[in-house]
């Protein structure tokens, strides 16, 4: 009997050896592969070492960068992979701190961009890659979750309010033409310009980010969408010296919930149609959000080109606004400085912009404000239930070119 009983489990032994289950996910941490958790030496080559193995990995592997401070330089991490890689993030990312930070740690590209960077003009680098820290290029499946990332942007920010000649500066993280991509519990600080670019992406969630530079430093916007389609923001606290979100040209299905927002530019669809031939924006919707203290609130912004660019498709409900300038804003006027509007008239097609249930403080006399192109109306723009006083007094609505209507609780009075 014993001996059967042997028998049986050796038996059983075999069989689980036989169909065993997959090993533990293979974890390479950073530090194991040489990284110095001290901030003393640039940590992309033993990241790029842990990103190579994890993206060759046939079962989903993860990366770990564990605590601790990591100097890193411009890097880029390729896919497409084997499997879906998570990058698990305990410290801090660290961008190379010299003006042009990490632009400037690779030699003399970033110095031939001369002054030519444009400090000055609020959201005007439109380009939203024109140098770049950490990307994430062509991956299908990716988690990024935790972790500090420090752009180190403040000598940027120096040289440009002393209107030297400056580097570009450089976007913090990238992701461009990837897909199912989540980034999470991400904070991101002081990147030199845009902290968040998603370009080229489909299906990308970024939950419960934190974002913040100081409401002086020039075109740090918070999470910059362009070209990409079901991209969703969940869930974040956004402080920079630019838009909060900023949406570019062909992104559609984007849905953004529960933002805070400010200080900043706030949340804007633009500035779209500074070229002539441009991809239109379907389909953004903005809920539970606050403003406070933003230069806009919820902005659409064209330039005043001819363009075939259009916004088709949005739907701003649930949001409060506290001491807001322009907290409802359409803009098809923009030109500043250096570029020719000839006929100073947006081509960019305005159609279905829904507001719904906004309150709050303006902190400019109109607060509701549809300055729509001559030549392309807006079309079917829709208030319901809007109550925004400006200080204690009434506020004002102003329409121009514009068709529309409004219903529910109005004040100030629609102009539509
Ligand atoms: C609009 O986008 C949302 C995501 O925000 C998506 O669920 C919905 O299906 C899209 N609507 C259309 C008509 O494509
Ligand atoms: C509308 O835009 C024009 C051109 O930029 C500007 O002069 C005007 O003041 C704007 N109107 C409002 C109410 O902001």
């Amino acid at each position: 009997m014993e001996k059967l009983e042997q028998t049986f489990f050796f038996l059983l032994l075999l069989l689980l050896e036989f169909f065993q289950l997959p090993p533990a996910a293979a974890v390479y941490d950073v530090v194991e592969l040489g990284a110095a958790a001290d901030g003393s030496a640039d940590s992309a080559p033993p990241l790029l070492r842990a990103w190579d193995l994890a993206c060759r990995s046939p079962l989903p592997a993860a990366v770990h960068v564990p605590v601790g401070r990591f100097l890193l330089s411009k890097v880029t991490f390729k896919g497409p992979c084997r499997s879906p890689v998570a990058v698990k993030i305990d410290g801090t990312l660290v961008a190379a701190a010299s003006h042009g930070g990490a632009a400037a740690s690779h030699g003399g590209a970033a110095a031939s961009h001369g002054g030519a960077a444009a400090s000055h003009g609020g959201a005007a680098a439109v380009d939203p890659i024109p140098e770049r820290w950490i990307v994430f290029d062509g991956v299908r499946g990716l988690s990024i979750t935790g972790g500090t990332l420090d752009g180190s942007g403040a000598a940027l920010w120096a040289c440009k309010a002393a209107r030297r000649s400056c580097p570009t500066g450089a976007t913090s993280l990238t992701l461009s033409n990837s897909e199912d991509v989540v980034v999470a519990g991400v904070k991101s600080v002081d990147s030199e310009l845009y902290h968040v670019v998603v370009h080229g992406c489909r299906r990308v969630k970024l939950q419960s980010l934190q974002i913040a530079a100081p409401a002086s430093s020039p075109n740090t916007d918070g999470v910059h969408v362009q070209m990409s389609t079901a991209v969703t923001i969940y869930g974040a606290a956004i402080r920079t010296g630019d838009d909060c979100v900023s949406v570019g040209p062909g992104t559609a299905d984007l849905f953004i919930e529960r933002v805070a927002c400010g200080p900043g530019h706030g949340i804007s669809i633009g500035s779209l149609g500074k070229t002539y031939e441009e991809e239109g924006v379907t389909n953004v919707t903005v809920t539970w959000a606050v403003f406070a203290g933003s230069s806009n609130g919820l902005r659409i912004k064209s330039w005043a080109r001819p363009s075939t660019g259009f916004v088709k498709g949005v739907f701003f409900q649930h949001v409060l606004m506290w001491d807001v300038q322009n907290p409802i804003i359409v803009d098809q006027n923009y030109c500043p400085h250096a570029v020719s509007c000839p006929k100073q008239d947006s081509g960019v097609r305005i159609s279905e912009v829904r507001f719904n249930d906004i309150r709050g403080s303006s902190a400019t006399p109109v607060a509701v404000n549809f300055n729509c192109s001559r030549s392309s109306r807006c079309t079917d723009i829709f208030l319901q239930d809007v109550k925004l006083t400006f200080g204690d007094r009434p506020a004002k609505s102003s329409c121009s070119h514009v068709d529309g209507a409004a219903s529910g609780v109005m004040s100030p009075p629609s102009c539509l």
